[in-house]
């Protein structure tokens, strides 16, 4: 740090002598690109060309946005998935649970499901499907990660599956 009193240090100044008074600087000295306020160039007046482009996007972008966009319960609602199908069914069984389960009467790791639905009623498959026999090895359907919809779709799917 230098010392304040050495002969080489400049004495400190008296800060207001520092900024330059109006006698130096006009306040508002406009070459029509620039203002100088307090010794410092201000543009202004023009916006650059991309810019406006820019806002203008955004404007468009909003909206369509504030007119197009629903909530996002609105928007489960309406995809086609929403509704239980057997055919979503089929889809769902074909990766969560074809690989212990044949569609046929055929035994696998677990009994064929052709014919599940006459054979249990609704309330049993209805029971295995959610709550799933852990004691023997059945998983519980919402174990696998599965939602309510493609359950209720699997059920459609099993009840198709009629012998
Ligand atoms: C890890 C292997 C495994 C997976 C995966 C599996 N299951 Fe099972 N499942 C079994 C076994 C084992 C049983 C027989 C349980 C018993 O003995 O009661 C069974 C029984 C069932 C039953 C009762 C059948 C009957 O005749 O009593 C249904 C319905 C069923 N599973 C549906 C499904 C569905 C739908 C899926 C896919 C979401 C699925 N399972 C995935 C192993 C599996």
């Amino acid at each position: 740090m230098a010392n304040p009193r050495d002969p080489k240090t400049p004495a400190p100044t008296d800060t207001a002598q520092t900024f330059q008074t109006s006698e130096e600087v006009e306040p508002h000295q406009d070459d029509g690109h620039y203002t100088v306020v307090s010794d410092i160039k201000v543009a202004h007046g023009k916006v650059p060309k991309f810019l406006k482009f820019v806002y203008a996007a955004l404007a468009v972008w909003g909206l369509y946005y504030a007119l197009a966009a629903k909530p996002i319960n609105d928007r489960t609602e309406a995809s086609p998935s929403a509704v239980p199908t057997a055919e979503a069914g089929a889809e769902v069984f074909s990766t969560s649970c074809a690989g212990c389960h044949n569609p046929t009467a055929e035994r696998k790791i677990g009994p064929g499901l052709l014919g599940v639905q006459q054979r249990l009623g609704d309330k049993e498959l209805d029971n295995v499907l959610h709550n799933g026999r852990p004691d023997k090895g059945m998983p519980a359907p919402p174990s696998l990660n599965l939602t309510e919809n493609q359950i209720q779709s699997l059920k459609l799917y099993l009840t198709s599956l009629k012998k």
